[in-house]
């Protein structure tokens, strides 16, 4: 069953979920994009799936159609490729009036996204996410970007697509690896914002009704974005379990893949949280048994202080503190400062 969600950001736009949407991508796209010319901008493996589809689709529903590949990974993702990428643009002759359709997982989001917005100060841009964590959270939002050598996202934009389609049926191809990886995100997201929806996970209700699941992360991602699109404060609430997370990542030299440090960062920061008598006694259990009934890694291989070091030396924002996500309750989020030099403490519990 499809199922269709406005979002509020930007001039608004339509994410379509269900199963075989691709064979319906076209029609879609021809509905919200005048566009004469289309980019489509994968990565290698994607590519091999899907991409043959996609063109046909797309040239059956009147539009010219372009592909530009690179190597799949995130090593891909940086300033080089977009660089190729908006030459390549440049040399089909790609128009203000034209768009891009990037497909695949977060990083053909970002960075065809990012390509998108800067290519003739900014051009219409489908996505079609391929993987469960684009799906479920970086196809909304409109953040886009980069990677530098100093680090992930250092170059970016705020920009919205015109319209993002789902289809279900391309998660067959993807890996337990990245299901679960994707899957860490959806439980944040209920954590955060959702006491029914966690429950309905506990329940096991995931796979039975993926479409359902990934509409009502989309809809609360969507409903968190809407009302602070610049990420100045309320969508700080996404990182929940980041904080930890991305210094497990760097700490383990990026072998722990993001969705699995965000499953042991939200854990470690619910077990401090509740010690100190900030969350509901037995929220930390109900993680606990959610994240580990699905084989995730529950703590971190790196000692804490290297990881209270790693968050030091990754933080965004100056200043001695830092603002930390936690929840007083599974479906409500909280942010609280905590000074960078009782950070140790605070997660020694
Ligand atoms: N913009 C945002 O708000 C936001 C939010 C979260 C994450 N991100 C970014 O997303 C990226 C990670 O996303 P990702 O894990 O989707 O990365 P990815 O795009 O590299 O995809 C992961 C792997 O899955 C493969 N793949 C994709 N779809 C497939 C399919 N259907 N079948 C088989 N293989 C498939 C890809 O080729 C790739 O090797 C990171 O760069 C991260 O910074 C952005
Ligand atoms: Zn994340």
């Amino acid at each position: 069953m499809k199922k269709k969600i406005r979002i509020n950001a930007g001039d608004g736009y339509d994410f379509v979920i269900g199963g075989g949407l691709l064979d319906e991508i076209g029609r879609m796209a021809a509905s919200v994009m005048d566009a004469r010319r289309i980019a489509v901008f994968t990565d290698s493996t994607v590519n091999r799936l899907y991409a043959d589809k996609i063109e046909d689709q797309l040239r059956q529903a009147r539009f010219k159609t372009y592909r530009y590949v690179y190597e799949a990974g995130e090593q891909s993702k940086n300033l080089d490729t977009t660089a190729q990428f908006l030459d390549f643009m440049s040399e089909c002759g790609l128009t203000r009036g034209d768009a891009v359709a990037v497909l695949g997982g977060g990083v053909a989001g970002d960075m065809g996204g990012f390509a998108a917005s800067v290519y003739l100060r900014g051009i219409d841009f489908m996505q079609i996410p391929t993987t469960l964590l684009a799906s479920v959270d970086s196809s909304v939002g409109g953040k886009t970007g980069v990677d530098t050598k100093y680090g992930k996202n250092l170059v970016g934009t705020f920009w919205q697509p015109s319209l993002v389609v789902c289809d279900t049926d391309t998660f067959d191809s993807l890996g337990e690896d990245l299901m679960l990886d994707g899957f860490a995100e959806v439980i944040k997201t209920a954590a955060i914002k959702s006491d029914k929806m966690f429950g309905d996970l506990e329940n096991g209700l995931f796979t039975e009704n993926m479409s359902d699941i990934i509409a009502r992360c989309v809809t609360i991602k969507g409903d968190v974005v809407h009302d602070d699109e610049k990420e100045s404060g309320l969508r700080r609430i996404l990182n929940f379990g980041h904080t930890m997370a991305h210094a497990i990542e760097l700490e383990s030299g990026y072998k722990i893949s993001h969705g699995r440090a965000v499953a042991i960062g939200m854990l470690m920061i619910t077990r401090a949280s509740e010690a100190h008598g900030l969350t509901e006694a037995g929220t930390y259990k109900r993680l606990y048994d959610l994240i580990s009934s699905h084989g995730y890694q529950t703590e971190p291989d790196a000692p804490l202080e290297k990881l209270c070091e790693a968050a030091r030396r990754d933080k965004k924002s100056g200043g001695s503190f830092i603002k930390l996500v936690y929840i007083p309750k599974i479906g409500e989020a909280a942010v609280m400062k905590v000074d960078f030099d009782e950070l140790y403490d605070f997660y020694n519990v």
